[in-house]
């Protein structure tokens, strides 16, 4: 049975965040290296980098990143090949394209400063409504509203929204009563504190296949902890469908033990990254090179995107020379050793392959 939610309980209301933000403050993180700060490009660069990677991963990378750019103004004026080096291994490259592009906005539009309100936030490019409210919330105590996967989940168990969020006008609702839920008082501290204790509480009380309900802060007014089972939420019925596409991986390597790799076009798979020459089939793979050219075809091997499974065949040759006429008309590559492509940006099953 699918109910609605005309509202949301008046304690809910009052309590929700009183009660979340108290028990961020005994019992939430408070060491990592993006909190305690309201710079907002620590916490801007940060998000992007949790958006798809675990917490775990981004300490490694963070503070290397920083390191290389301490400030907007200096990743504005990186290359985009220095920041896709830089990013390499963290995978969705989009996010480092974007990541860039929004550097390079925020010093064009608005003097590299970033703006506080969450509307401008979120007209800079990679920027969504979720990480526009969290930087916003962080860094300037505004009382805007995340809504990620993970608070999706904390908030349709709380509330017992049961409405099928496929649909964009459940998503919708749910943004409102997330909205209603923000703290009003004392913005400057509880803002910060409330938007850390959700995620807090998605990443360690109130997981997908399992809630730790004694934990949380939320638990006597829980709708799903009353009804008993609260891993039927969020509901969504449409699944990501998903595909799959073979490629075929030319992996050449010359005597010296360099490994040819080409600059992938800035739109399609891979944009923008250096890669080992693909293609659609072995015959393309094996026709594109000189002509009698041995080739050892190595076991494919499966990565998996979020929407696409890659079967991977790589071939390997040791052709010599500069392949680029042989290969493509207008595809610049290059030999490499170890040592040059250790620091660009590859796709993360070529550098698997590559690492051996
Ligand atoms: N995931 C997304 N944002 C986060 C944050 N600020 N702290 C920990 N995990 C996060």
């Amino acid at each position: 049975m699918s109910k609605v939610l005309s509202g949301i309980p008046p304690e809910v209301l009052t309590r929700f965040a009183t009660d979340l933000v108290a028990w961020q403050t005994r019992h939430g993180r408070h060491s990592l290296p993006w909190q305690n700060t309201r710079d907002p490009y620590r916490v801007w660069l940060s998000e992007i980098m949790l958006q798809q990677t675990q917490v775990s991963t981004v300490l490694e990378y963070f503070p290397r990143f920083l390191s290389k750019f301490p400030d907007v103004s200096a990743l504005a004026g990186a290359s985009q090949d220095e920041v896709l080096g830089l990013w390499s291994g963290l995978g969705y490259y989009s996010r480092a394209r974007n990541l860039h592009r929004c550097a390079i906005e925020v010093v064009a539009r608005f003097g590299g400063v970033f703006p506080q309100d969450p509307v401008d936030l979120q007209s800079l490019p990679g920027i969504g409504r979720s990480t526009a409210a969290a930087i916003a919330a962080f860094c300037f105590g505004q009382r805007a509203a995340i809504l990620d996967g993970n608070v999706k989940r904390v908030l349709t168990r709380v509330l017992g929204y049961s409405a099928d969020l496929s649909l964009a006008a459940h998503e919708r609702e749910l943004w409102n009563y997330a909205e209603a839920l923000l703290p009003t008082r004392a913005l400057s501290t509880t803002m910060p504190r409330y938007t850390q204790a959700l995620m807090d509480l998605g990443a360690t009380v109130c997981l997908p296949r399992k809630t730790d309900c004694p934990r949380c802060p939320a638990q006597s007014m829980c709708m799903a902890k009353q009804e008993g089972d609260p891993l039927r939420y969020p509901v969504k019925t449409r699944k990501l469908k998903r595909s799959s596409e073979s490629l075929w991986v030319l992996w050449a390597q010359n005597k010296q033990g360099q490994v040819w790799l080409e600059k992938r076009p800035a739109q399609g798979i891979w944009a923008s990254l250096y890669c080992m020459p693909v293609f659609e089939s072995a015959e393309a793979l094996v026709g594109a090179l000189p002509h009698g050219q041995a080739v050892q075809h190595d076991a494919a091997f499966v990565h998996v995107l979020t929407h696409k499974d890659l079967h991977l065949h790589p071939v390997r040759a040791q052709p010599a020379g500069n392949l680029s006429p042989v290969l493509r008309q207008g595809v610049e590559g290059a030999w490499m050793a170890p040592a040059q492509w250790q620091s660009l940006g590859l796709p993360a099953p070529i550098r698997k392959l590559l690492a051996g």
